[in-house]
């Protein structure tokens, strides 16, 4: 068997909160080494289809190897998750049965020395995830001044030193390598204090900031859920608490009926929930999974599922059918054909 660099983390439990079924179609905005993309193929056959998308070019060109036996039914896209609508109108791929967002980086992008996100091994300090991106780490350390550099480390670090920190790399740059910067951050906090790198949280920002990825998810969010069809499932994969947290609140806006003021006797606002939250608590990781995958100890999953009200859509599926019927205005009924033919896309819109 063909081992991959990349273990995916809760695969079956992704599987059954997508509740995958024959014939379905689903998105996987986050394919990697293809560990999950894999397994929803799999579950999903026959007929089933599915568009995988990474911003990553080297992540398509593996997972393309890996998926290759499936044909026709995978669609790669090599493009940012923030475009994930405009991916979908352009294969007229819509609506879905279920999408996944398994997010952060890979193991091959983290062992990847030249791409720079580990501070383990000497490398240029870069952290983007596409080569398309303008902006690296080495711009954000060289540039930004005091306070731009501190907020960033606070707000996507969570560090608690982060003036300290920030102060010590505008004293010391430029920086050209993920050693030099790690070596300034520990000396300014004083050495290691516990069980973490005293540059994890520091190297944790850097990378959020250089890919956008709290914006990137809280945009991917909304367009996801505009293209489930009734009842289809959105899955997420976080693995720190920014993203979680985002994740939590939005679920939980969209699973709200009544929004208006406490304050307000009777309902104005006619608010009614889209999605229905699957999981209350967050789904973590087994101890077993933990012990033979210790990268997946700070996954947390998230599930919910599409409702779309009476009148508000023009979208249902039909889970016993496994077909995505699209309903048009007029009421006449046609099954969902995806135009793509299982092409492998390189380089992104
Ligand atoms: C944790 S890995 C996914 C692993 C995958 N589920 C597997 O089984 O192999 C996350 C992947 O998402 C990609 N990624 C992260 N943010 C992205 C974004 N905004 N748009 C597209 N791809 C993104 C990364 O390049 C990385 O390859």
């Amino acid at each position: 068997m063909t081992e991959y660099p990349h273990i995916p983390v809760m695969l079956e439990e992704s599987i059954q909160g997508l509740g995958v079924i024959p014939g379905g179609r689903y998105v996987d905005c986050t394919l990697g080494a293809g560990g999950h993309s894999e397994a929803i193929l799999e579950h999903s056959y026959p007929g089933g289809q599915l568009l995988s998308i990474d911003a990553d070019p080297k992540a398509i060109a593996l997972a393309a190897e890996r998926l290759k036996c499936f044909g026709s039914s995978v669609l790669l896209v090599n493009d940012n998750f923030a475009n994930l609508k405009d991916i979908c109108q352009r294969y007229e791929y819509m609506p879905v049965h279920g999408i996944l967002f398994d997010l952060g980086l890979s193991s091959m992008q983290l062992d990847r020395e030249e791409s720079g996100f580990s501070f383990q091994t000497e490398a240029p300090l870069d952290m983007r995830f596409s080569p398309g991106q303008e902006l690296s780490a080495a711009d954000i350390v060289n540039t930004y001044d005091l306070a731009g550099l501190s907020d960033l480390i606070w707000k996507y670090g969570e560090e608690p030193f982060s003036r300290r920190i920030a102060r010590a790399i505008l004293e010391k740059r430029p920086f050209k390598t993920t050693t030099e910067l790690a070596s300034v951050i520990e000396k300014a906090v004083g050495g290691r204090h516990g069980r973490i790198h005293p540059a994890t949280r520091t190297f944790q920002a850097l990378r959020i900031a250089v890919n956008e990825e709290l914006s990137h998810l809280e945009s991917a969010l909304a367009q996801a859920q505009s293209l489930l069809g009734h009842g289809g499932r959105l899955v997420v994969i976080s693995y720190h608490s920014l993203e979680d947290r985002i994740v939590k609140q939005y679920f939980q806006k969209e699973a709200k009926g009544c929004i208006c003021p406490d304050d307000i006797p009777q309902c104005v606002c006619n608010h009614k929930p889209s999605l229905r939250l699957i999981n209350r608590r967050v789904i973590t990781p087994s101890d077993e999974e933990i012990s033979r995958n210790p990268r997946s100890r700070s996954a947390k999953m998230r599930v919910a599922e599409r409702i779309i009200q009476p009148g508000e859509g023009r979208f249902f599926h039909s889970r016993a059918k496994g077909l995505v019927n699209h309903v048009s205005e007029t009421g006449s009924v046609r099954y969902g054909q995806a135009k793509h033919k299982g092409v492998v896309q390189r380089g992104g819109s």
